[in-house]
């Protein structure tokens, strides 16, 4: 009784308090008031599937629905971000928005991450007025921006980034005068900056970064007195920085990396600039020597100005930096190294001419290699530094050597010395060359070809001082070649490779086939005899029918190839389907499984069947040739080498000729298999979403989008592929289920450790039997199997990917990939990671080590950026 009589007056005060709450946030929240805008909604439900677990039909969306933002009883903003479909919704989505203009007092609409497959409506523009905010990011639009675009003069934020947005940016964007943000970055677009740009003076964040807008830098940009952001890298922009970009006063970060502009940089550039923290200029062709303002802005954080051809001194003065980032690699910096270098915590000078002693940096992460330095390893010869300098009409200091020629030695002399130096390094490295080829030829000698078709032509190769290629393939005469192309005509070429130039031809009998010419004075020599090398031992299905050579000319040397009617893949995942029809066809599932399957096949055979194991090295979707039935027959065999063999790379390291071949290829860590898995990856990546391009490079924006992707690769959830799978791919219930597969066995292929990667054998079991991965290890006993000591293909790959999926990494293309920055503004949300299980990793660990062993010499690629 006691008990009931003092618990009844608390109970009642707590019922009155929850009123009172419920009825403030009643208050505050009024509901829907017009019947027009509920009809709205609900047409905006169904248009795009939204789910009753978001959008509950029978309450009152203001208070109740996610993402709809209410005020005074209208709807004022939508968020769908990030939203999962109806199963209905999802079978056939479109970007179906009609009932937006509706509500009249809608100030933003944020879609990203929504698929949205379609264009952006023309309407937009004339009956979303009143929209301040727009946010389509990642939404898989495609098309053209409107122009119509341009009357929505109440906008303060758009964000239309990563889609497949093609044309230009249209002019009337000079309109969208309250505009703070603009980023369009990662599409498509092509053409000019429009110049009005620089009229929106409000504008704090531009970003159109990862397009291929071309044309030069617009100087009305400079009149963004307060942007804050200004990203236009990874464009094809040419020409010089002008003058007037000293007027973006308030410039935090100027990214203009990878782009081809080029000329010096204009003195005052940073006259004003001076809350500018980071400053990418890398991958440009710029020249001269650098504004002096730049090395002394008080609070930078990254300077990249690495691989371009600036040559300067370093200024002799401190900088006031704590623990940034310097990255001048890749330019013609020289002279002694100073106390500038004081400020910076990591700092790249490899590949310039600085010479001197190497002053004490404690506690500086430096690279230096490739210069003129004392005491320093992988130095430039001498004869490359004297020659440097003596152009410069400097003395070389000999690294710090007495020069052994006479004491008093006056100009004359130092230029004969540069001079000689330069013939000793030319009798050097012919000297280098013809080592290296008797070696190689030993070394050929020992590479047979154990198993498949090619064991019978293993013959050893005659003795002499050349290689005789003649018995491989009919030998052509130049004058039949002439006669095939119409005399090398430039309406025949198909495009420049690194290893030559393809040429399509006919030759007599109507056997039509591509022609590779090789300039040897442009293009290593070694290129050509390796192909034809591994012409002479390998003769399989899955690799380009090589047809014959020339060899007569001295500098031109020639190989025929059958033609492959369906090209490549990458011409070929995307196809107009006629000239005058604009309509993509892209190539079906069924397709693209077969192409994997069948370039796995390919990869499996060097990598398995070969001895020693040949490693491809230059996987990429443009690699991937396709006969009539789109059967796959790997070309671009012109970097295959046995695993762990470099000696070709030494050769390209002696002849400085690195920039004549793709990125990264150079590297000895590209000569092993892994390397080919982790490529391979790429392309299987590509294959599934229509990332075109993606298998191609190795750059920061790949990067940026792999670390982006890969987190929607759960083994535990389909649903989340759905998110990047092609939107051109129409896939059932069924094949979506072969598509996540694929994503899986891609992403076990990108494991940051080279040793954690499946081997190209279980990658090959893996794409043949599809459903098996997913079917099998989704169930509730999956994680037994794979423990278990039976050491099938499919423990393999999970045993890699569980391993790879708390972590995303990227190889770096060069030394110089170890400064990152150049990502654009937005928020790095990327470390997210689903699904991943850390405990147990040692015996994960022993496990996958079992199962495919490596050589020990195998350098593992970590995480760089491990902070
Ligand atoms: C939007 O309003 C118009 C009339 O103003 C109406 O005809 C149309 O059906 C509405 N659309 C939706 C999706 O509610
Ligand atoms: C909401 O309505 C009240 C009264 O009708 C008005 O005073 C207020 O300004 C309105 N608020 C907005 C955001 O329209
Ligand atoms: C938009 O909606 C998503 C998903 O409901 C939510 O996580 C996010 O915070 C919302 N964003 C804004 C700006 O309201
Ligand atoms: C849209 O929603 C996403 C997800 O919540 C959020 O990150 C983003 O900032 C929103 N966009 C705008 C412009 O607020
Ligand atoms: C911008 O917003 C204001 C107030 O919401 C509105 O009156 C005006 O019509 C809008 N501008 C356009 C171009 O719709
Ligand atoms: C909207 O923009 C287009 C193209 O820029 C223009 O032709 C049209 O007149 C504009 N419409 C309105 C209502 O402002
Ligand atoms: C747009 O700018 C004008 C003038 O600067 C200002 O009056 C108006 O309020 C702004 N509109 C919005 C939606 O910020
Ligand atoms: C943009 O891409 C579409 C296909 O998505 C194509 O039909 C159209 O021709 C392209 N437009 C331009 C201007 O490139
Ligand atoms: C760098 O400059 C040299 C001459 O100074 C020129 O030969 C070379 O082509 C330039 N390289 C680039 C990438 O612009
Ligand atoms: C460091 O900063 C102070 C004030 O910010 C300035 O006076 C000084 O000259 C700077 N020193 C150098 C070496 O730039
Ligand atoms: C580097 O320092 C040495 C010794 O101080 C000096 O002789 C040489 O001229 C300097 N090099 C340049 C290019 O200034």
């Amino acid at each position: 009784m006691k008990k009931r009589r003092s618990g009844a007056p608390l109970l009642f005060l707590l019922l009155l308090v929850l009123l009172l709450f419920s009825e403030l946030t009643i208050q505050q929240q009024q509901p829907l008031s017009s019947p027009a805008e509920f009809a709205a909604l609900l047409g905006l439900r169904s248009s795009l599937g939204i789910r009753s677990r978001e959008w509950p039909i029978k309450a009152d969306p203001c208070s109740s629905w996610q993402g709809v933002k209410c005020e005074n009883g209208s709807v004022a903003g939508i968020n769908i971000s990030g939203f999962r479909r109806t199963r209905v919704g999802r079978e056939n989505p479109q970007f179906s928005v009609d009932a937006l203009p509706n509500f009249t007092l809608l100030t933003s609409f944020n879609a990203s991450s929504f698929f949205l497959p379609g264009q952006i409506p023309n309407w937009f523009g004339q009956r979303l007025g009143s929209l301040q905010v727009l946010d389509l990011r990642s939404c898989g639009i495609i098309g053209i921006v409107p122009p119509s675009l341009g009357n929505l003069t109440n906008l303060t934020s758009l964000y239309l980034a990563d889609n497949r947005l093609n044309g230009s940016i249209p002019s009337s964007f000079a309109s969208l005068k309250n505009l703070s943000t603009l980023d369009i970055s990662s599409n498509s677009l092509s053409g000019l900056i429009p110049l009005g740009i620089g009229n929106l003076s409000g504008l704090q964040h531009l970003n159109l970064s990862g397009n291929k807008l071309s044309g030069s830098l617009p100087g009305q940009l400079g009149d963004l007195g307060n942007l804050v952001n200004l990203d236009l890298s990874f464009n094809d922009l040419s020409g010089p920085v002008p003058s007037n970009f000293r007027g973006l006063r308030s410039l935090q970060r100027m990214l203009l990396g990878n782009n081809l502009l080029s000329g010096p940089l204009p003195d005052d550039l940073f006259s004003n600039i001076s809350q500018l923290q980071v400053v990418v200029l890398r991958n440009n062709s710029f020249s001269g020597s650098v504004p002096g303002l730049l090395w002394s802005v008080p609070g930078l954080v990254l300077l990249d100005i690495s691989s371009n051809n600036f040559t300067d001194l370093l200024p002799d003065t401190g900088s006031n930096h704590t623990a940034a980032v310097l990255n001048i690699s890749q330019n013609m910096f020289y002279g002694n190294l100073t106390q500038l270098l004081k400020g910076f915590s990591l700092i790249d000078l490899s590949e310039n001419y600085f010479e001197g002693k190497i002053p004490d940096l404690a506690g500086t992460n430096l690279s230096l290699g490739n210069n003129c330095l004392q005491n320093a390893s992988d130095q430039r010869t001498v004869g490359e530094c004297t020659s440097f300098y003596a152009e410069k009409g400097l003395v070389f200091d000999n690294f710090g050597q007495p020069p052994e020629t006479g004491k008093k030695s006056n100009r004359k002399l130092i230029i004969l010395v540069g001079v000689l130096g330069g013939l000793g390094l030319v009798a050097f490295l012919f000297l280098a060359l013809l080592f290296i080829c008797i070696r190689k030829r030993g070394s050929t000698n020992q590479r047979a070809v154990v198993a498949g078709p090619a064991s019978a032509s293993g013959t050893p190769l005659p003795s002499g001082t050349s290689v005789d290629f003649s018995n491989i393939g009919d030998a052509y005469t130049y004058q039949q070649l002439l006669q095939a192309t119409n005399e090398f005509n430039d309406s025949n070429l198909i495009k420049h490779g690194h290893s030559g130039d393809l040429f399509r031809g006919i030759l007599d009998g109507g056997i039509p086939v591509v022609i590779k010419k090789v300039d040897l004075r442009s293009i290593r020599k070694e290129v050509y005899p390796v192909e034809l090398d591994f012409f002479s031992k390998v003769s399989h299905g899955r690799f380009v029918p090589f047809l014959g050579h020339c060899l007569e000319s001295e500098n031109e040397k020639f190989l025929v190839y059958k033609y492959m009617p369906n090209e490549d893949l990458a011409s070929s995942l995307f196809r107009k389907t006629s000239s005058e029809d604009d309509t993509l066809q892209s190539l079906d599932w069924i397709k693209r499984l077969k192409i994997a399957v069948g370039a796995a096949e390919g990869l499996s055979y060097l990598h398995h069947e070969c001895l020693p194991p040949l490693v491809h090295r230059d996987v990429q979707a443009s690699s991937i040739l396709l006969d009539d039935k789109y059967e796959v027959r790997l070309g671009s065999l012109s970097e295959v080498s046995a695993q762990g063999d470099t000696h070709q790379s030494r050769i390209s390291r002696l002849l400085r000729l690195q920039q004549s071949m793709e990125q990264g290829t150079s590297d000895s860590s590209t000569a092993n298999c892994a390397y080919d898995v982790y490529c391979f990856g790429k392309v299987l990546l590509e294959l599934v979403t229509g990332k075109l391009g993606l298998s191609a490079s190795s750059d920061a924006e790949m990067k940026e989008w792999l670390e982006k992707t890969l987190p929607h690769i759960n083994i535990y959830d389909k649903e989340l592929v759905t998110k990047i799978v092609d939107p051109l791919l129409i896939v059932d219930e069924d094949l979506l289920e072969e598509v996540w597969a694929m994503a899986i066995v891609a992403r076990s292929c990108l494991n940051p450790k080279p040793s954690r990667r499946p081997p190209m054998r279980y990658v090959l079991k893996a794409l043949e039997n599809p459903l098996k991965i997913v079917r099998e290890d989704n169930t509730g006993s999956a994680r037994l199997r794979t423990t278990s000591s039976r050491g099938s293909w499919n423990a393999a790959l999970f045993g890699s990917w569980r391993h790879s999926s708390s972590d995303v990494a990227v190889i770096p293309a060069s030394s110089a990939a170890k400064v990152e920055g150049t990502s654009s503004f937005k928020q790095s949300a990327t470390t997210g990671s689903q699904g991943s299980n850390h405990n147990g990793s040692s015996s994960h660990r022993r496990h996958s080590k079992e199962i495919f062993p490596e050589p020990s010499d195998v350098q593992d690629v970590e995480r760089h950026d491990q902070e």
